[in-house]
């Protein structure tokens, strides 16, 4: 597996935080990956790979603190430099990260976080403009659960003194990589994979060699495309308890599971049956992961439901599902699938990152061939994949139209 792609990329803007020299290694090579290098060189941060998936970040001529519109819009990771550059240099112009396709998605909750920091804030032509003299600790309550703001809060804290506490934090895995990776930094992060979170900063941050966790929504996706395909995978270099929550659903139905060691082995011996899913925050079962799920449950007789708890415009890849013949409704927050035998490969469209990756999984699955166009955003996210598919005896070719 590649490291987390949402992992490296809080930690690739933590790196910034030092005036120094980091090394971080199990970085994906993933588009985001790459625009936030972009973003950050702007800004006066070196960011060089020193080896296939060993990143060198060296912050120690970072002077500027305007990021790039364009290249900030095309990723909601950018406003993590607000965190940052507010931390580090008290000044931060970042523009609003865009509506984004799953979700309206807006920053309100980082923004009040900051503010609670003590940074005065402006919002004007489509920029966040935030200045601090001296950032100080707060408490502040993370109005829901939100990895986002629980990662761009600990940033804009890990260089003040004393303890800045954030309650109702998010756990997911990726926050607590921030904060190891925080800590090994100098600063004091206490609580992270729990629903408090404290900070104590220093303004003696250094840089650390550092690596990335594997990508556990990446790990998920494989494990999913094997039971669609009625394969027999085992997904090496991952941490099964970071997809628990798939694993109980996949056994529920009636996929085979067994964890050990050398990681997760899925394979399919008898008929598959229909589940219900609801995405919660982790560890409950990921909306990131809700796409890829329900390709699989299209073509599994019998009616299954997803419930999305977590983004309203989650849905976009039901249409694209349709075209390939499967069943599915969407009734308010939940998608009802009525399992067909088979789906039929036809052209769609990878609508959003996650969905592309349903998109594969269902092609992979189907009679006949799928085109899927729009491949951009699935390269957002994934590491290799068609070479990684290739390896799992699937037929996968990159077609520049
Ligand atoms: N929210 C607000 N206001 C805010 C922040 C969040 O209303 O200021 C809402 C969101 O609209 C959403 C909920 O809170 O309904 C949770 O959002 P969260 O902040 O947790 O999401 P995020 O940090 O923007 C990250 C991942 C997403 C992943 C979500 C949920 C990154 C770069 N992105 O987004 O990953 O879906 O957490 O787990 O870490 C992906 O990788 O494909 C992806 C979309």
């Amino acid at each position: 597996m590649a490291g987390a792609k949402n992992s490296s990329l809080a930690i690739i803007v933590a790196a910034a935080l030092a005036e120094d020299r980091s090394v971080i290694e199990n970085v994906p090579h993933c588009r985001d990956v790459q625009t936030l290098l972009e973003i950050l060189r702007t800004l006066g941060v070196g960011a060089e790979w020193t080896g296939p998936d060993r990143l060198e970040v060296d912050a120690r001529r970072l002077t500027g603190h305007t990021a790039p519109h364009d290249l900030s819009r095309q990723m909601r990771a950018s406003f993590y430099v607000a965190g940052m550059l507010l931390a580090r240099l008290g000044r931060a112009e970042v523009p609003l990260p865009g509506g984004c396709v799953i979700g309206s998605r807006p920053v309100d909750f980082h923004i009040r976080g900051f503010e609670a920091l003590g940074t005065r804030v402006a919002t004007e032509h489509g920029y966040f403009k935030g200045q601090a003299d001296q950032l100080r600790p707060a408490t502040y309550y993370v109005p829901r659960s939100s990895m986002g703001t629980t990662i761009n809060l600990m940033l804009a804290a890990s260089r003040t003194a004393d303890v800045t506490v954030l309650q109702n934090a998010a756990r997911e895995p990726e926050v607590v990589d921030t904060a190891v990776f925080l800590s090994l930094m100098g600063a004091r992060v206490r609580g992270a994979g729990t629903s408090t979170v404290t900070v104590e900063g220093t303004q003696a941050l250094r840089g650390v060699t550092y690596t990335v966790i594997p990508d556990r929504i990446e790990a998920g996706t494989y494990l999913i495309a094997a039971a669609a395909t009625r394969g027999d995978v085992l997904v090496e270099d991952l941490i099964s308890e970071h997809v628990t929550a798939l694993l109980t659903k996949l056994g529920d139905a009636g996929v085979t599971v067994e964890s050990g060691p050398s990681g997760v082995r899925v394979k399919v011996d008898g008929e598959l049956r229909p589940v219900d899913v609801d995405t919660a925050p982790y560890p409950g079962f990921a909306t990131d992961l809700h796409p890829q799920f329900a390709a699989m449950l299209a073509a599994v007789p019998g009616r299954s439901a997803i419930r999305e708890t977590i983004f309203e415009r989650r849905f976009g890849y039901v249409d694209e599902l349709r075209r390939m013949g499967a069943d599915i409704r969407v009734d308010g927050d939940t998608a009802i699938i009525t399992g067909v035998q088979r789906l039929s490969g036809a052209p769609v469209e990878a609508v959003d990152i996650r969905a592309g990756a349903a998109m594969v999984i269902a092609g992979l699955a189907a009679q006949g061939e799928t085109q899927i166009s729009n491949v951009e955003n699935l390269d957002r996210g994934y590491d290799r994949l068609e070479e990684k598919l290739t390896g799992l005896g699937a037929t996968v070719r990159r077609v520049r139209g």
